[in-house]
């Protein structure tokens, strides 16, 4: 079976820093190797995602040392921009791809007024291509796709990037194999179908379908497919660090105070973090390089909210039951590495009802007129939960993620939402209801 990890290129070696000299000249830009998070020990590029000594998760180790600002800075409005600090070749933006990021910056005043906040920002990436902020993990992931050789794009998808690898790879003429499971919202399920690509619908739930995937890798008939977030993760989570850039060079070069995330596997958190990490020790940020990260999740499916508010370094898995399927990830693989990213910057990660979710989405629509899938109410609702419960300052300047478009998931407030009435097209009914409203 799968032959889910990387041979090593040394026994233990230490992580390499940011800017140690080396050079690839692949097809991976300025990515030097792979690097286990757990133990240190250091693998070439390639669809490896295990480290072979601990098991523990792989990721891209750069040299950032020829970098400069003023040339991301001239770069293409979307993620090619950060191109340098991603693992793709220097002609990524030029080979077709969606071309996702560069998402807007919105100053979000009105919510920040109802929840007597002093500045608040939201940063919407459901104005990506396929309306998630999977478009751009997918991007990375097809570029090293691309540069392995491979010819299918494949996923264990909880519906968003389903949708955005199904996308990208019509788009690229490649293959796509996704898989689902079987009860997602037709938002997502009917949309990645028309594309054309395979789709497999899985009796199960995501970490049934997940567990399906990582069985596959090795297997004959296989052979050639990229699967993204299995064993192109390393590549494909590095891809979440773009919101972070973004969200850095549009408050102009500074980091905001304090960030609120939607984690399911924990990975575009942890990567939110990472960004500002590197921004920092590039020297690239103008004041104050500290922030606090928070979490947000559904009640329904918070292994990690429960395992912050007990005190483990370790999650323990859920079966999800929430209405925030795109959240529902009942064993996320980054959850310790969130955990982790939360606790040290000072933050909190909480947890929310469905009703909770509910009324975040309609209070984001009716204070800045933008309409978040599940995801985006569970942010909102959690950001109200966490300044209830003092963790978030109100006063300190936040960033609110909107990862994904609520035309996608209607089912959540279709029994919530309708006309305020029906009437006969009679100018006489219109006066009598507005008449009776009054
Ligand atoms: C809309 C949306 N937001 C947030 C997430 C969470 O991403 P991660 O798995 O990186 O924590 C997902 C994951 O599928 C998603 O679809
Ligand atoms: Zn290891």
């Amino acid at each position: 079976m799968t032959p889910v990890s990387g041979q090593p290129l040394s026994g233990q070696a230490p992580p390499r820093d940011l800017a140690s000299p080396a050079s690839t000249g692949s097809g991976f830009g300025t990515a030097l190797g792979l690097c286990c998070r757990e133990c240190g020990a250091s693998y070439d590029l390639g669809a490896a995602y295990a480290c072979a000594q601990c098991f523990g998760p792989l990721e891209v180790e750069y040299d950032f040392s020829a970098i400069r600002r003023q040339d991301v800075e001239a770069g293409p409005n979307n993620i090619w921009r950060y191109r340098e600090l991603l693992p793709v070749p220097a002609g990524a933006a030029e080979l077709p791809n969606l071309n996702p990021g560069w998402t807007p910056l919105h100053s979000a005043d009105r919510l920040a007024n109802e929840l007597g906040m002093r500045k608040l920002w939201i940063k919407d990436d459901s104005a990506n291509p396929t309306h998630s902020f999977k478009d751009r993990v997918v991007a990375v992931a097809q570029a090293a796709a691309r540069s392995l050789g491979l010819h299918t794009l494949a996923c264990a998808s909880t519906g968003n990037l389903a949708h955005a690898v199904a996308a990208a790879a019509a788009r690229a003429g490649m293959g796509s194999a996704v898989v689902i499971p079987s009860d997602l919202e037709a938002g997502k399920s009917v949309t990645t179908a028309t594309y054309g690509g395979l789709l497999i619908a899985v009796e199960g739930s995501y970490d049934d379908v997940n567990r399906l995937c990582s069985e596959l890798i090795g297997e004959p008939i296989t052979t050639g497919w990229g699967f993204v977030n299995v064993n192109l993760r390393p590549y494909y989570a590095e891809g979440s660090k773009s919101v972070g850039y973004e969200i850095a060079e549009q408050l102009g070069w500074r980091l905001p105070e304090q960030v609120v995330a939607p984690v399911a596997s924990g990975s575009l958190l942890t990567k939110v973090d990472k960004a500002f990490g590197e921004l920092s020790l590039l020297g690239w940020l103008e004041g104050d390089t500290s922030h606090r990260m928070f979490g947000a999740q559904a009640t329904g499916c918070s292994p990690v909210s429960h395992a912050f508010a007990q005190g483990w370094d370790v999650v323990r898995p859920v079966k999800p039951d929430t209405i925030a399927k795109s959240l529902a990830i009942g064993n996320p693989a980054d959850g310790p590495f969130a955990l982790d990213a939360v606790r040290r910057s000072g933050g909190a990660i909480a947890d929310v009802s469905d009703e909770e979710i509910v009324a975040g989405i309609r209070l984001l629509a009716r204070t800045e007129g933008i309409f978040a899938e599940t995801a985006g109410g569970v942010v909102v609702a959690t950001l109200r939960k966490l300044l209830a419960a003092g963790d978030i300052d109100p006063a300190a300047e936040t960033v609110i993620l909107n990862t994904g478009d609520g035309l996608k998931t209607l089912d959540a407030v279709v029994d919530h939402v309708g006309p305020t009435a029906v009437i006969s097209p009679d100018p006489d009914a219109v006066i009598a209801l507005l008449g009776g409203m009054s």
